[in-house]
């Protein structure tokens, strides 16, 4: 099983995923959690590269750059996680560069999609997706102490994240469990745990 976290900048993403890493601990489940972009050696490398607020990038570029660090963090670790019969948990995959680069960068899904599937076509068996107020979670996010070059994005950049994220869970309605992330982090940890007990207890 592989589950996928998405969401705008300052969702709360972080938190929730260790809490369902512990809700499925209690579960007796092998757990493994991953992030992207990264989570592999050179994964790592071109998020540096990828997040880094010196490095002005064209979109396709960008997204080039999202795409190579997901092959390597697939195929160097996912899939092995996957098959030692891990559930595997990841903070963004695919979904985010749909949505960030394909949608509010203006590339379109469909090519975005492209070069993620020559890539690999191994897509989330659950993606959970946070509807939060992009205003409110952009201002968390540039009080982080180290903000990077997305979040340094405008309002309006974060408000198309949020359409794009929209339209996805009208394409992919089997696979999206959206969660409410509007109201305090505590309804949010208990919407999440509700949603997954009906599907996994
Ligand atoms: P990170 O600090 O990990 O953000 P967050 O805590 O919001 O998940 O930075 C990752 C940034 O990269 C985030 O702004 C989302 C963006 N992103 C894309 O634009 N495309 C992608 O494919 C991925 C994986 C992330």
């Amino acid at each position: 099983m592989f589950i996928t976290f998405e969401g705008g900048e300052g969702s709360g993403k972080t938190s929730l995923i260790k809490e369902v890493e512990s809700f499925f601990k209690k579960q007796n489940k092998k757990v493994f959690l991953t992030r992207e972009p990264g989570g592999s050696f050179v994964a790592e490398q071109i998020r540096n590269i990828i997040l880094d607020n010196k490095n002005e990038m064209s979109p396709k570029t960008e997204a080039l750059l999202f795409a190579a660090s997901r092959v390597e963090h697939l195929e160097t670790v996912i899939l092995k996680k996957l098959a030692e019969g891990y559930l595997v948990l990841c903070d963004r995959f695919i979904d985010s560069s749909l949505a960030y680069q394909g949608y509010a960068r203006g590339l379109g899904f469909e090519e975005v999609l492209k070069i993620n599937h020559f890539a690999s076509k191994n897509m989330p068996d659950y993606t959970i997706y946070i509807d939060s107020d992009p205003q409110e979670g952009l201002k968390r996010a540039l009080k982080r102490e180290k903000a990077n070059r997305l979040d340094k994005e405008s309002l309006l950049f974060h408000e198309k994240v949020k359409a794009g994220y929209q339209i996805l869970i009208k394409k992919y309605p089997q696979r999206y469990l959206v969660v409410n992330g509007q109201g305090t982090m505590e309804e949010l940890i208990a919407d999440t745990l509700m949603k997954l007990k009906e599907i996994f207890l």
